[in-house]
């Protein structure tokens, strides 16, 4: 496993949407979702298929999958290769519907390429069109656009499982979902982080310090923070959390901005407290609504006042926080996560959320 300074420095280059995601993760991933992909249309809207594992997981598992048809968009296919042999300047969407020489294997002469008019931008009216003809949408869209691609899935009612940053989950745009519980996150326990491809043309060994090579030669960093989101219902999230501990004052204190106790691991939560607590974000790996409901979460002012004993930072806080020598442009009223610790050094939290045992 690479460093943690190597995935911190990784994470920095992750700014760059161009990070393709290894046919390994897509396997695990995908293979708790058969029930929920039996006859469906999957469409995968930002890929392209000379590259992408997604079309090639889903071209090749097809019918094991028993899927309806596959749809997947992708611009400038120039380079000809197994899944295409169209050379154009424009961008194309490609549909697959079966293996029909039962071969086993998805052939040229069995994907229709269709010329899109204008790009093969997830928002033009066009890929627009491909969306709302797909029952499923799973991909690993830019980071950079999260926020306007999961708004796009949410307002036509799609289903969906698609990899973004876990910072993603107190933007503001997607808060709200899985308050609501129509948002969740994958299946594997959450480390958040994976290792993905990047593109050779795209690759400067100044810029990536600490890689490796998989058997196609492709280069392979690690990437903090990335996860898997969903709207699919998964056993998982039904499964309650075992809990042990019991509150005290003294081991859970309730900090000063906040009408909440602090709990800063998920397997601490205590049994028998019934108020508001304050957990980190990886919480969600082991959330069942059933057991517990999301009230807020820390960042972006995305909670109630009636929980708030301060607006956001005091300039007391601000000051103490640099006395200690800390890092970063903090300034009064931001509406950070802060506290001050056991031995009142005054720290910024991580992103956290606020939960309620249910009765
Ligand atoms: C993070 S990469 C992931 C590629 C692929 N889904 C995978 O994981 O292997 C994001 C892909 O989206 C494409 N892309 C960037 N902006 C886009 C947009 N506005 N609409 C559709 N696709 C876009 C990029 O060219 C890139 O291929």
């Amino acid at each position: 496993m690479p460093k943690k300074n190597a995935n911190l420095h990784n994470a920095k280059i992750a700014k760059n949407d161009e990070f393709y995601t290894q046919l390994c993760d897509i396997e695990n991933e995908l293979r708790h979702y058969k029930e929920h992909l039996r006859w469906k249309t999957v469409l995968c809207n930002c890929d392209d298929p000379k590259i992408s594992n997604f079309f090639h997981y889903f071209a090749y598992n097809f019918e094991h999958l028993w899927l309806k048809r596959l749809i997947t968009t992708c611009y400038k296919n120039q380079n000809p290769d197994l899944f295409s042999q169209y050379k154009s300047e424009k961008a194309v969407y490609l549909i697959y519907d079966w293996d029909k020489n039962w071969n086993n294997i998805p052939d040229p002469s069995e994907i229709w390429i269709h010329a899109l008019k204008w790009d093969w931008d997830f928002r033009s009216e066009e890929c627009i069109e491909l969306l709302k003809q797909a029952d499923v949408v799973v991909t690993n869209p830019p980071f950079s656009l999260f926020r306007e691609y999961i708004t796009q899935l949410v307002k036509y009612n799609k289903d969906f499982l698609i990899i973004g940053n876990m910072n993603g989950i107190t933007y503001k745009e997607v808060f709200p979902l899985i308050k609501e519980n129509k948002l969740w996150t994958w299946y594997k326990h959450f480390w958040g982080w994976m290792d993905m491809i990047f593109p050779k043309n795209l690759f400067n060994p100044e810029k990536v310090k600490k890689y490796t090579l998989d058997n196609n030669w492709n280069y392979i960093v690690n990437i903090m923070w990335v996860i898997w989101y969903t709207n699919l219902d998964i056993s998982k999230r039904h499964e309650n959390l075992i809990l042990y501990k019991k509150y005290s004052k003294e081991e859970y204190p309730e900090y000063d901005h906040y009408y909440a106790i602090n709990v800063d691991k998920v397997s601490d939560i205590p049994c028998d407290y019934d108020w508001v607590m304050w957990v980190p974000i990886t919480f969600l790996d082991k959330y069942s609504p059933s057991q517990f409901e999301i009230l807020w979460t820390s960042d972006n002012w995305i909670i109630d006042d009636k929980y708030k004993r301060t607006p956001g930072l005091t300039k007391k806080f601000v000051d103490d926080y640099y006395r200690a020598w800390w890092t970063g442009s903090y300034k009064e009223w931001n509406p950070t996560a802060w506290y001050y610790d056991k031995n009142n050094i005054a720290r910024m939290s991580y992103k956290r959320l606020f939960i309620r045992r249910k009765k």
